[in-house]
């Protein structure tokens, strides 16, 4: 057909036009989105939302409610939907050594109050290092199963995983009614091997067909290790592609169920099988932490000799009824940690020290090293820590250095070959200025980090603010990665996170920028629309503020439920001995030199500016009572006294909180309850100074379990 220019367009046309453009890019965009199949290329996508626009700038009585061009914050499936874990997935607690395990063990005991002589059995399980996944079972039948993704949420790769032979697609009865099951998802030494190589014959073949001129699509990805390969193999948004590749399946643990289908998790592991996971062989019930070292020892021999790369020992108490009560602290469980094996060492030349600006001004030197290979990954770059550790190490630029790489952790220096010293070398000189902004770099009192006193004006603790704001823990801004927010930030359209949310009317700007089209504009203003909503966690830590991570994020928004009382209390609590001051040092787990930063961060007006201009865009969810709302204690304020003899002070707050309790350290007019045990002191008094109900042990037990 072919095209009248815009200016001869009369009404009529030009509406009619209007719909097709909103039909055909509609199905464009799901061609693109949904499928991963588009039709037409990047360039007459772009050319048909260009004419969209241009009508409808001549004709704005016609802009339908339909039009491509007011789809931003329309949900359009990003290739795989999400999909909620019933319980989330956490991660594991590492230790290195028989040290680090027995005081993982000490710790179960003190928190169960359990003496020296009761036996503490595990369950010891190699770790493999895979993609862990969420496999949901209803009535026996596979329902759906995901990635991990941010612990919450992950992807829907349902149709991927049904490609791998070994996961079952009905449980042998019994079995719960519906039950979530663990595994990791992981791929072979030997067959990666041939799968790398494969990867490698076909991304020669593809070089050779561009040189030839032709036109290609995706390029192939050759994986650097077998975890690559079979995330890589799961995320396939084609499943028959997943279908080809040579993945295992390992069931380990359970998520949300409808009934708890064992005892222990060796019975746990029992059923597993029985209902026709795979379960790993080596997996052993050991009757006491005694024998975990020579598991350990053993699994570490054996290591080489496995099909399997495993990077350590999982080891899981035995009895879930201690499970329960031990729970989870952050994102790892009490019960269970991670043994890794001893870190890969090696040596190398360390050719520079580079110093990053951190968010919070923090001066960090990163050692820039001779490419080395280290357990089989390639090591450029390690950290240095501090000026401190420099000094105390003595490391100099042009030094031979030992390096370790212990996990997914980044690499450390350990120490200087001083043989290999050359002559001329000097000590290394920590600059007393920051690299990005020139303001003095100067070192508070105690503090090992020496930081930038630039502050807001400093570019580099800016865009590393911005770049933490829309981090995946944080705000979670698909498409906002460091290079884009770097490009936004000089071209001076994103100096403030509230700046983000203001984008949408910096289209035509952004259309400038080279390499952005229309389709990763639209894609990225989405994204930005669909966060103007979060929870409030999320919000508190997406601010950045100095010492407040995730945990303390949400401890806060626990506290504070909104925004606006949250802002209010911190404000408040500048004054010394205000009643917010109190309630902010009661909140459990918030010390004072924690208080002390947000009470600094809200006493700066520039930051509260900066908060408020955000607040105008973005609407954090208020946090609902958590825990069981039926409970008594659920909203409640608790403090526990004295000593308990039933459960330990440790078990007791951790239930109340499971509860949607809000445990404080000190009695105040705002506390609901005191537990009072045996010997309370002053506590117990305050409590009846004021008039706040006190529960004994057993009332308090009696009510938790009601
Ligand atoms: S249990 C609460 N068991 O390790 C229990 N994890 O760092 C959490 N992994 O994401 C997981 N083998 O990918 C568990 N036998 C095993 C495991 C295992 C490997 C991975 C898994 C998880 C990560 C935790």
């Amino acid at each position: 057909m072919k095209t009248i220019p815009v200016e001869a367009l009369n009404e009529l046309d030009a509406a009619i036009e209007l719909a097709a453009l909103a039909r055909e890019i509609a199905r464009h965009d799901k061609l693109y989105h949904g499928k991963d199949q588009p039709e037409i290329s990047d360039a007459d996508y772009d050319a048909l939302v260009a004419r969209n626009r241009a009508i409808e700038a001549r004709f704005p009585q016609l802009i339908r409610a339909d039009s491509p061009s007011r789809r931003v914050g329309a949900a359009v499936a990003e290739g795989f939907a999400k999909s909620r874990h019933g319980e989330p997935m956490l991660s594991l607690d590492n230790v290195f050594s028989p040290e680090e395990f027995s005081d993982f063990c000490k710790r179960i005991r003190r928190f169960l109050g359990l003496s020296e002589d009761e036996a503490l059995a595990f369950v010891g399980e190699p770790k493999i290092d895979g993609l862990s996944i969420n496999l949901l079972y209803e009535n026996g039948l596979f329902i759906k199963g995901a990635t991990r993704g941010d612990g919450a949420e992950g992807e829907d790769v349902t149709a991927n995983l049904l490609t791998i032979p070994s996961l079952p697609r009905n449980l042998a009865p019994p079995f719960p009614e519906r039950i979530e099951i663990r595994g990791e998802v992981f791929m072979e030494k030997a067959d990666f091997l041939g799968f790398r190589a494969a990867q490698e014959k076909a991304a020669e073949a593809r070089e050779a067909r561009r040189a030839a001129g032709e036109k290609l699509g995706d390029s192939i990805v050759i994986p650097a290790n077998p975890r690559n390969a079979a995330a890589g193999s799961v995320r396939q948004l084609d499943a028959r592609i997943t279908a080809t590749r040579p993945l295992k399946l390992l069931a380990y643990a359970m998520g949300a169920a409808s009934e708890t289908p064992a005892e222990t998790h060796h019975a746990f592991l029992d059923e597993l099988r029985r209902w026709g996971f795979a379960v790993n062989p080596l997996s052993r019930r050991l009757d006491s932490e005694d024998v975990a070292e020579a598991f350990q020892a053993e699994m570490g021999a054996g290591r080489a000799g496995l099909a399997y790369d495993i990077d350590g020992v999982v080891y899981k108490l035995d009895r879930i009824d201690w499970q329960r009560r031990l729970g989870f602290v952050g994102r790892a469980p009490r019960w269970a940690v991670a043994w890794k094996f001893p870190a890969e060492q090696a040596v190398t030349k360390l050719l520079d020290i580079e110093i990053q600006v951190g968010r919070t001004g923090a001066l960090t030197p990163r050692a820039v090293m001779e490419p080395v290979n280290v357990g089989g990954v390639v090591v450029r770059h390690a950290t240095l820590h501090n000026e401190e550790e420099i000094a105390r190490k003595d490391v100099r630029i042009g030094d031979t250095v030992t390096l370790q790489r212990a996990g997914d952790v980044i690499p450390q220096i350990l120490g200087v070959v001083l043989e290999k010293r050359p002559a001329e070398s000097q000590p290394y000189a920590f600059p007393q200025a920051c690299p990005a902004c020139g303001s003095h770099a100067i070192r508070d009192g105690e503090d090992v980090v020496r930081r930038c006193t630039g502050g807001l004006t400093c570019p580099a603790q800016t865009t590393e603010r911005l770049r933490h704001f829309v981090s995946r823990r944080a705000m979670d801004i698909e498409g906002l990665g460091e290079e884009n927010i770097q490009t936004l930030f000089d071209a001076g359209l994103v100096k403030s996170p509230a700046d983000i949310f203001r984008l949408h009317q910096k289209r035509e700007i952004l259309a400038g920028f080279e390499g952005w089209g229309e389709r990763k504009i639209g894609k990225l203003l989405e994204a930005i629309e669909a966060r103007r909503i979060v929870a409030l966690e999320r919000f508190i830590f997406a601010l950045g503020i100095r010492r407040i991570g995730e945990q303390n994020a949400k401890l806060l928004a626990r506290h504070y439920h909104s925004l606006e009382a949250w802002r209010a209390g911190m404000i408040a609590a500048h004054i010394i001995g205000s009643e917010a001051r109190e309630e902010l040092g009661s909140i459990q787990g918030i010390g004072p030199a924690i208080a002390e930063e947000l009470i600094e961060f809200f006493a700066e007006p520039r930051n509260l500016a900066a908060l408020d201009d955000l607040a105008a865009e973005v609407a954090p969810l208020p946090v609902e009572e958590a825990g069981a709302a039926d409970s008594p204690f659920a909203g409640k304020t608790m403090v526990f006294t004295g000593t308990l003899e039933q459960m330990t002070r440790d078990e007791a707050e951790a239930l109340a909180e499971r509860l949607g309790a809000k445990v404080t350290k000190s009695v105040s007019k705002k506390t609901d309850f005191v537990v009072v045990g045996a010997d309370a002191g002053s506590k117990a008094t305050k409590a009846a100074e004021l008039g706040v109900k006190t529960l004994s042990e057993a009332e308090w037990i009696e009510l938790a379990r009601s």
